[in-house]
């Protein structure tokens, strides 16, 4: 058992990672549904919260059925992370976290995300703002430095245990880097090897494979896996990890008819969330994810993102299942624009 807090988890938790519109209500439910341990929502703006932004607000919402989840926010203020921290412990997350990790400019530049490994003590201020607002456990995202000549990950990792948080995830990527290049997984073992470090550790960047996170974590000893870009349009990717960390055996890739079934809760939970017109309109990211590797598929999924109707969509599912049923498709990861990405 892993805890944070009082938060207790299975061993080597699976965790949905922060993801800017992508790791809303509805896709958070079928990551849910599909092995996910612990999710966190999209990183929300403290200064957008404490104006009262509409969007910072709608990204407030939980729901039972998918704890324990923790809310993310971000900001290089210590007041408004303070009151920001209040007014999310209003909503009752498992969890706060606080984004130490966004590499994109217009965060950075507020000193905020990524900003603040430039500054330790500024992060460790902000953190212990947090902490001290909150009865929630306090757990932070971050990076391993803000570039090659200024990794800080083992220092950054014992003050902020000191100022009281029950969890870090850690990027294996500095700022510089934002997506490129692989993850450097051995300082985040490091860390976690750490004598002093009593924290859980949960390990990030590039797991887009059963045999990856298996494989890391022997040789990491991470307490768990936080999984971002391998999930969007393929939620199975946590149960697959389990299966194959219990097993040593690949589970078999989800059929047409599990993938539609997942479309379709996946819209339903969007059109409940967002509104039919809105709900609609965000799912028509998800189709070409989902679908992936299916022969001739483009013509189907062409068809869906120009569908306004929830009924219409319904009868193109319907013959998608009925004409691939039977076909197993072969496993591609998505490949996500990230350039301007937060993390
Ligand atoms: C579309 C997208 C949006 C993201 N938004 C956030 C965010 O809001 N907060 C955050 O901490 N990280 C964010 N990230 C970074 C991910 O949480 C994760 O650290 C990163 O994608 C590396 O993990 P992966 O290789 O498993 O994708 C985002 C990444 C992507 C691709």
């Amino acid at each position: 058992m892993v805890r944070i807090g009082n938060i207790e988890l299975p061993d080597f938790p699976l965790l949905l990672a922060p993801m800017e519109d992508v790791s809303d209500p509805p896709f958070r439910a079928v990551c849910k549904d599909n092995g996910a341990d612990l999710m966190y929502t999209e990183f929300i703006s403290s200064e957008g919260l404490i104006r009262d932004a509409i969007k910072s607000r709608q990204k407030l919402d939980i729901f039972d059925y998918e704890r324990p989840i923790g809310i993310q926010i971000f900001g290089g203020d210590e007041e408004a992370m303070a009151l920001s921290a209040k007014i999310v412990s209003t909503t009752d997350p498992d969890l706060v976290d606080i984004n130490f990790g966004c590499p994109v400019k217009k965060v950075v530049c507020k000193g905020a995300g990524a900003g603040v490994l430039k500054d330790i003590d500024l992060m460790i201020r902000l953190t212990k703002a947090v902490v001290n607002s909150t009865d929630k456990p306090v757990t932070v995202k971050t990076r391993l430095g803000w570039d090659e000549d200024s990794i800080n990950i083992e220092e950054v990792a014992e003050r902020l245990q000191d100022v009281g948080i029950k969890a870090l995830s850690i990027h294996g990527r500095t700022r510089s880097q934002m997506y490129k290049g692989e993850a450097d997984w051995t300082l985040i073992g490091k860390v976690k090897n750490n004598p002093r470090i009593q924290i859980p550790i949960f390990g990030n960047g590039d797991i887009d494979s059963p045999q990856k996170a298996l494989e890391y974590k022997n040789r990491y000893g991470v307490d768990g896996i936080m999984i971002g870009r391998a999930a969007i349009g393929y939620p199975w990717v946590f149960n697959e990890i389990k299966h194959y960390v219990a097993t040593g055996v690949e589970a078999p890739p989800p059929t047409i008819q599990q993938r539609v079934d997942v479309i379709r809760k996946h819209l339903q939970k969007s059109v409940e969330w967002k509104g039919e017109v809105v709900g609609v309109l965000e799912m028509r990211r998800h189709y070409t994810n989902y679908l992936k590797g299916f022969p001739h598929i483009k013509e189907f999924r062409n068809q869906l993102v120009n569908l306004k109707s929830v009924e219409e969509i319904e009868a193109v599912l319907a013959e998608i299942a009925i004409r691939y049923d039977g076909l197993v498709p072969e496993r591609k990861i998505a490949a996500v624009a990230t350039e301007e990405r937060c993390d």
